[in-house]
């Protein structure tokens, strides 16, 4: 048996680690592993590269993807289909491991659906947005971080008796900010979920200032602030805001000093969210969806994807994770008022 592995979308801490748990897993079954260059890129371009013990055995702390990844959507390139069906003949490849997001995972899904591609998935994004899994890989690696700069901030603020505000990265998800606003003790955050009310922002942060004289706010980059046009953007080759150039962080900072008359300094940690070492919490979500991935194949169970519930690492199928995001909850939400006070 030979398989292929491929990560897609954005870098996250824990990919490496899902490679060399299937690695590992497959030389278990005593099959090769090929890794696919950058994505779906790799297979229709037939850029792939052997994948053996020495590759993965000492990954376990190592941020991003040892294969690279893109975002190319094969059904957005000329014949990409086409290339895809042919790189895999010409391999033989008997089962491949799509690691990635929405994006990388429904290309997964249709190939396996309109062409019987013998595909499983591997969910991972640091935006936690993907349906039918408690957490995706990445997401707490990049929320450490952004948790560390706020507190980093804290500091700052505290010290020059200034308004903060920290813009981070999640899409259209609010996970990301939520997390890192309720893990640094944040006084408020604005996600995508919610519509934006600058009143009732300005008279949390004045009662806040008059008490601490500092505040933190945590900034989503996918929110829509009322009367304030967001540069346009280009799209990437699933049809999404590449979203790098709305600086809605900025945007929140000049509203808040000017309507409070307070100093306010704004950050954008950016991708400085998504490398370097993984969280434990990651390596083992890495590690062992990469193994149950490979498990997957062995039992024919194609069109599946490994999946946290609770505890256990299941298989489930791609059409429950793919086109609908999960984004975050009222009670989550809820929570967040009770605790800003
Ligand atoms: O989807 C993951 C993510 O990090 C988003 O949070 C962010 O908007 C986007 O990727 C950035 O993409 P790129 O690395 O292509 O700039």
């Amino acid at each position: 048996m030979k398989i292929g592995v491929l990560t897609g979308g954005g870098d996250v801490p824990g990919l490496n680690q899902a490679i060399r748990g299937c690695v590992l897993q497959a030389l278990e079954y005593g099959w090769d592993v090929i890794g696919f260059i950058d994505g779906w890129k790799g297979l229709i371009e037939n850029l792939a590269t052997p994948l053996s013990l020495t590759d993965v055995e000492d990954l376990m702390d190592k941020g991003g993807t040892i294969i690279g990844t893109s975002r190319t959507n094969p059904y957005k390139v000329d014949n990409g289909v086409e290339k895809v069906l042919e790189n895999i003949k010409r391999l033989n490849i008997d089962g491949i491991v799509a690691m990635g997001g929405d994006d990388t995972l429904g290309v997964a899904n249709r190939l396996y659906k309109e062409h019987k591609v013998k595909v499983v998935g591997v969910p991972k994004t640091m935006d936690n947005d993907l349906s039918a899994t408690d957490y995706t890989f990445g997401f707490d690696s990049s929320v450490t971080l952004a948790v560390n700069a706020a507190e980093v901030l804290k500091d700052s603020g505290k010290s020059h008796h200034r308004i903060m505000v920290l813009e981070v990265m999640g899409r259209h998800a609010g996970w990301v900010a939520l997390f890192t606003a309720l893990a640094s003790g944040a006084d408020w955050v604005l996600v995508p979920e919610e519509k934006v009310n600058l009143d009732k922002i300005y008279t949390h942060l004045r009662k806040v200032y008059q008490r601490k004289k500092t505040a933190l706010v945590i900034v989503s980059e996918g929110i829509e602030i009322p009367g304030m046009k967001v540069e346009k953007e280009e799209l990437d080759q699933f049809g999404h805001m590449i979203l790098k150039k709305r600086a809605v962080g900025d945007m929140v900072g000049e509203l808040i000093e000017k309507n409070l008359n307070v100093s306010t300094r704004v950050s954008v940690i950016g991708h400085m969210q998504r490398g370097g070492s993984p969280t434990v919490f990651d390596r083992m979500l890495g590690l062992r969806t990469g193994v149950k991935a490979v498990q997957l194949i062995k039992e024919n169970k194609f069109g599946y994807m490994a999946a946290l519930k609770g505890m256990e690492i299941i298989g489930i199928e791609l059409e429950q994770a793919v086109g609908k995001l999960k984004t975050v909850p009222q009670q989550w939400i809820q929570l967040a008022m009770t605790l800003f006070k």
